[in-house]
């Protein structure tokens, strides 16, 4: 991964400022977009404390030209992009009954249509240098979890535009991953929108207890070393994601009863 061109979008907080302290600790120049300026100001200052090259361009994934003009930032500073990492995403906590349908919109715009803006723009380059592209999925995208309609169906959606993509390329040496962690230790709860639109503001799970943004991150970097296919983390994750293929019927049971144990 030396001097790799990694872009990461969403690289403020959580699994993607650890995707930028891996990838950038290995040699790799990156740059990470959020939409709060001051947020990517902190993280840059401490990356580049730890040596990193690493620099921020601030952008909005739901919005096209935001993209266009990141991936021609990522051009302008350091030559082309060998490495996209599409992981700024949102999640959601509200029963489809009661949910603001703006809020399923406003997920899927950010976590699907931010995929797929970001790589259109970052793909000729990628195709050049024979790169990857890589997608933040999750266990709800292959599994669909209660109070998450959107985010579940986001993901989906992305699984589905990787898994083309990926055949499309397939004579192209480009590499497709779409990574999929488990619960993983982050702000992405206490930022999930509840059915108005508002953010939870706390965490129904105990984050202490899930694998750390930077483990998720360790494991994420070597899948793209090895150019794996698809990543499954955490025990639970990979136990869900069997169970539903092997006895969906039962998995409906066991994630109701699991899910419904969150407070409220
Ligand atoms: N943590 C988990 O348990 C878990 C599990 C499975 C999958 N994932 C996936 O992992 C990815 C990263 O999540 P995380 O857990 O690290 O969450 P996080 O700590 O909340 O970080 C999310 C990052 O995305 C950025 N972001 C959000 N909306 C954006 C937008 N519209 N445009 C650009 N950047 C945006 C945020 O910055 P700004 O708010 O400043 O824009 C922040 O840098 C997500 O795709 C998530 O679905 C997480």
């Amino acid at each position: 991964m030396k001097n790799k061109v990694v872009i990461i979008t969403g690289g403020s907080s959580g699994i993607g400022l650890a995707l930028a302290e891996k990838f950038g600790s290995e040699g790799s120049k990156v740059l990470i977009t959020g939409r709060n300026q001051e947020s990517l100001e902190k993280a840059v200052t401490a990356l580049r404390e730890k040596g990193i090259t690493i620099s921020a361009f601030q952008a909005d994934v739901s919005k096209e030209a935001d993209n266009k003009a990141m991936a021609e930032a990522a051009i302008q500073q350091y030559g082309t992009i060998d490495i996209l990492i599409n992981n700024a995403g949102v999640s959601m906590r509200a029963l489809f009954t009661e949910v603001d349908l703006a809020v399923v919109r406003s997920v899927m715009d950010i976590n699907f249509y931010g995929a797929v803006y970001a790589t259109r723009y970052c793909l000729p380059e990628i195709i050049k240098n024979k790169g990857s592209v890589i997608g933040i999925s999750s266990i709800a995208g292959f599994r669909g979890l209660p109070g998450r309609t959107g985010y579940s169906a986001s993901k989906f959606a992305l699984n589905g535009f990787l898994e083309v993509l990926r055949t499309e390329l397939l004579k192209t040496g480009v590499h497709v991953l779409t990574a999929c962690p488990g619960f993983t230790a982050s702000n992405i709860r206490m930022r999930a929108l509840t059915k108005d639109g508002s953010a939870q503001g706390k965490s129904p799970r105990v984050e202490e207890n899930m694998m750390t943004a930077s483990e998720c991150a360790g494991h994420i970097y070597k899948a793209v070393v090895k150019r794996k296919r698809t990543l499954i983390l955490t025990g639970q994750g990979k136990f869900t994601v069997w169970l539903n293929k092997l006895w969906p019927s039962l998995a409906d049971k066991l994630v109701y009863n699991i899910m419904a144990r969150e407070p409220e």
